[in-house]
């Protein structure tokens, strides 16, 4: 599928499997998913434009290209999104913060939302939705709608664990937005959880329930 990528780094691929291990602890967990989030920006990020600048070393001064024109906002669908953020503001520290509160009914596994806050140079920015989970795709739709409805334009959207539907769906509801998977699982279950997948992320990350 055209703008979609599956990332098959081996170092990602082992902090993610330590991400589903129902032993590792919340403070490892949380660590690992800023750390995911810092790689998967770094691939994410390979096409910000660059400029020359002038800059003198101890030895001349010399052109080097630096980070130019577009910036960046990041914006996590809460709560688990939440802890991917540091993982790309430590890559980008310019970047502004949207917040977009969505939660899934448990019934009917739709997203509800209760938040949302979004930059006012929204659509001047490069955008990048975080959030671990892709499960039905009703959460990164819902969110991507709203911030297409605040002037969004250039976005792309980093799960590190999405389900073959969620994918579908997304990509077929906004087509122009990079999806970028951490790792593509086998399938939801009846409770529209991803198999095998990590359990729910925001209670992992926050050590709740
Ligand atoms: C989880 C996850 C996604 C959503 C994915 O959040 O972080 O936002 O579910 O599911 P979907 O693709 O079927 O919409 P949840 O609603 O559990 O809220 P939380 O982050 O507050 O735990
Ligand atoms: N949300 C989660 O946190 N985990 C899933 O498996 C599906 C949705």
């Amino acid at each position: 599928m055209e703008n979609v990528k599956i990332l098959e780094h081996p170092l990602l691929q082992h902090k993610i499997s330590r991400l589903r291990d129902e032993t590792t602890g919340t403070n490892e967990f949380r660590a690992l998913v800023e750390e995911i989030a810092m790689l998967m920006g770094y691939e994410a990020l390979n096409d910000l434009p660059t400029e020359n600048v002038e800059v003198k070393t101890p030895i001349e001064t010399c052109k080097t290209p630096m980070l130019s024109g577009r910036k960046l906002a990041v914006v996590p669908i809460l709560r688990a999104g939440l802890g991917m953020v540091g993982g790309i503001t430590a890559l980008v520290p310019t970047a502004k913060i949207g917040h977009i509160g969505l939660c899934r009914n448990e019934e009917t596994h739709q997203p509800e939302e209760y938040y949302c806050k979004l930059p006012d140079t929204i659509g001047e920015r490069q955008v990048v939705v975080v959030d671990p989970m892709l499960a039905t795709g009703g959460s990164a739709i819902a969110a991507i709608n709203f911030i297409k409805k605040h002037g969004g334009k250039n976005i792309k959207f980093l799960c590190i664990i999405a389900a073959p539907e969620g994918v579908r769906v997304l990509h077929r509801s906004h087509p122009d937005v990079q999806i970028y998977v951490g790792h593509l699982d086998r399938e939801l279950n009846e409770d529209a959880y991803i198999c095998p997948g990590l359990g729910d992320a925001g209670d992992r990350i926050f050590g709740t329930r």
